[in-house]
């Protein structure tokens, strides 16, 4: 299933680079974008998850992120996510870039991550900009409010037609420019900036791992692809670690 070419280099790597999307969640019951059940088959992104939408209907896009967060709340991390927190303390460089606001990989111990499109139980106040927990509580209108300055407060996601944070993607890049492996999971490769990100590591000598039940647009560029569940081919990855 695995490469005796990828073995060898995942025994080998120092430093590596896993990047990750809405695929991995799949098997704790958080649903995906594209595919089949995906939110954006059910919901218009224009509707909820841009600017505009937030402008034109605050309540609605809130009452969005309270639904989908509570999936999120229930939701436990699986095998694969805890691989990769395991894989972290093997590797003496390590960096787990998510796309996923989902807070799972923190939950299954996670520590080097950068969440790339924020975190679903988080807000930022539209006015002074602090970033704050949403409670578990009812909210009036689906509205949630700055606990500083009371002004209304927006999801802390990077949505449609947003830019991401530069300091994060000067980091990742810094990082990526001369990691030993990049492992691509469970993502289609339909947003672009993840695409560069795992493109430039391949660019700049990465030997490259995609794990997918579903090819991406990423995957004509990977050293090697594994077709199979995040849940599945982790753990032999982690079998691998430990031999
Ligand atoms: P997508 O929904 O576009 O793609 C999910 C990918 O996961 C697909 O390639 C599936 O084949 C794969 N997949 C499904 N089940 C899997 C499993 N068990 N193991 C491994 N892979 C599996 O999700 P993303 O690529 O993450 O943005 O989407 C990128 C961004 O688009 C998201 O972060 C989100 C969305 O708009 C924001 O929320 C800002
Ligand atoms: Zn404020």
């Amino acid at each position: 299933m695995i490469s005796d070419k990828t073995k060898l280099k995942l025994k080998g790597a120092k430093k590596i680079c896993v990047l990750t999307g809405a695929g991995i969640s799949a098997e704790s019951g958080i649903p995906t974008f594209r595919g089949s059940g995906g939110l954006w088959k059910n919901f218009r992104a224009e509707d909820l998850a841009t600017p505009d939408a937030f402008r034109r209907n605050p309540s609605l896009v809130w009452e969005w992120y309270h639904w989908r967060r509570n999936i999120c709340k229930n939701a436990n991390p699986n095998l694969a996510h805890f691989v990769i927190a395991e894989m972290e303390k093997h590797y003496s460089s390590f960096l787990l870039v998510t796309q996923n606001v989902d807070g799972l990989h923190p939950r299954a111990g996670s520590k080097r991550l950068l969440e790339i499109h924020g975190n679903i139980f988080t807000a930022r106040c539209l006015k002074c900009e602090t970033i704050f927990p949403i409670e578990d509580k009812e909210y009036p209108e689906h509205l949630v409010y700055c606990p500083k300055c009371a002004s209304l407060s927006r999801p802390h996601i990077v949505w449609f037609g947003e830019s991401y944070d530069v300091g994060i993607l000067e980091e990742i890049y810094s990082y990526t420019s001369n990691i030993d492996i990049v492992i691509i999971i469970g993502t289609s490769g339909q947003v672009s900036v993840p695409v560069q990100i795992a493109l430039n590591a391949i660019n700049r000598g990465a030997y490259s791992i995609e794990i997918n039940p579903d090819e991406s647009t990423i995957s004509n560029n990977v050293d090697e692809f594994i077709k199979g569940k995040a849940g599945e081919i982790l753990p032999s990855i982690s079998q691998l670690l430990q031999e």
